[in-house]
């Protein structure tokens, strides 16, 4: 007897399997997302952290690589197992001249260049032939950048307008989403789970302002009004919302491809962000959130904790109960699942931004694919500056129609 089930019904039974989009949660080396973010510079980790005391293991895109700094304070990314017989240099010694193997004492400056084999005839005579796999790194506003693609794509750091009249900066690598809690490096889902998040404002009103009580700005409970559009560096939502005593207050946040986010204060300020954060993929599993602020005189950095406005609580405070009670974007996310299962996903009218964004990474992935160059890739060291576009403001009634 065979048994028919029809949707109509609506029984669990007999459903599809459920699937990702790999296309956009893969990372790794080779994959064609891997392939577009390895033509980005990526934050990787906090400039003062580093020291010739000892190297860091980093891991990015997938990749395994240790990150060092020499007595001279130039940084190197060096892939992480020798190319002698593959122990991992993070357990290396640092010296005057670079990063020194603990097993055989092969050494290696900050671009691989191997410069003695301790063990071999005359330090090594074939040593030249040799080179550690390496990658790029430059340093600005605190933090160490890794470029992971071909060299002769590399592009100029950008320098983004909001962090260029900063004389020091608040910077910090974990913590995730709105409530900025650092109790947790490296976010344990996929991090297509918190891109999709930034392109979706609507769940600032559910999520964070109504049904698990007031989290930011009790004004934040009003519907707002929300336009999705382009932007020169990506894609920007602006959420308006008319007050009772009148006033239309809107908020820009913009989301700059491929794996940023800047956002205004969530207060009823009017102004500019301060600050920007990176998604950094750590593998197809995991991410860490990258963020930067603008020391401002008498304002406490960007990202301090958000306390819990229910109980009171950090989200590393709260206990399992209370996280049900009452859920933030990292029970949100990831709930969702390491990899979200796309192929059952409904999106609906509020999911503009989330689709736009997918969309926006198809194309560029295409344009790789293709040989060409992403947006927000730039040879010019004059054109560096990006403009950010996130900020709060009060508008005319005519301007928010
Ligand atoms: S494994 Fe590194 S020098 Fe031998
Ligand atoms: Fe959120």
């Amino acid at each position: 007897m065979s048994i028919v089930e029809t949707a109509a019904e609506g029984s669990a039974y007999g459903r599809p399997k459920g699937h990702t989009n790999k296309l956009l949660t893969e990372v790794g080396a080779g994959t064609p997302c891997g392939e577009l973010m390895r033509r980005y510079w990526h934050p990787i980790a906090v400039s003062a952290d580093l020291t010739p005391a000892r190297p860091q293991e980093v891991r990015v895109l997938g990749e395994d690589l240790v990150l060092f700094r020499d007595p001279s304070g130039k940084a190197g990314l060096l892939y992480s197992r020798c190319g002698h017989r593959g122990t991992s240099l993070y357990f290396g010694k640092i010296e005057e001249r670079g990063l020194r193997c603990c097993y055989h004492g092969w050494l290696f400056d900050t671009q691989g260049h191997c410069l003695d084999q301790p063990c071999e005839a005359d330090g090594g005579k074939n040593k030249k032939n040799f080179r550690q796999p390496w990658y790029p790194v430059e340093e600005r506003y605190g933090l160490i950048f890794a470029y992971m693609g071909p060299l002769a794509k590399k592009p100029v750091l950008p320098r983004y307008d909001i962090l260029e009249d900063g004389a020091a900066f608040d910077v910090n690598i974990g913590g995730w989403g709105s409530s900025n809690d650092h109790s947790i490096s490296v976010v344990p889902y996929s991090w297509l789970n918190m891109m999709d998040n930034l392109m979706d404002p609507f769940h600032v009103f559910i999520l964070h302002s109504t049904l698990t009580g007031i989290q930011f700005a009790p004004e934040f409970a009003k519907m707002p009004k929300i336009a999705f559009s382009s932007s020169d560096v990506g894609l920007l939502h602006t959420a308006s919302r008319r007050f009772d005593d009148g006033r239309i207050y809107q908020r820009h946040v913009s989301v700059i491809f491929p794996n940023m986010v800047s956002v205004p204060p969530i207060t009823l300020e009017a102004g500019l962000a301060a600050s920007v954060t990176w998604i950094v993929p750590v593998d197809d599993n995991s991410y860490t959130h990258v963020l930067c602020a603008k020391k401002i005189e008498g304002h406490k950095p960007e990202f301090g904790i958000i306390k819990d406005g229910n109980t009171g609580k950090a989200w590393s405070e709260m206990t399992p109960q209370e996280r049900r009670d009452y859920p933030r974007d990292y029970e949100s996310q990831a709930g969702q699942g390491v990899h979200s299962l796309h192929s059952e996903e409904h999106l609906a009218g509020s999911d503009l931004g989330v689709v736009m964004q997918r969309r926006l990474f198809a194309r560029q992935i295409e344009i790789v694919a293709e040989g060409g160059d992403p947006i927000n890739v730039g040879f010019d060291p004059a054109k560096a500056v990006v403009t950010v576009g996130a900020f709060n403001a009060y508008v005319p009634a005519e301007a928010a129609e």
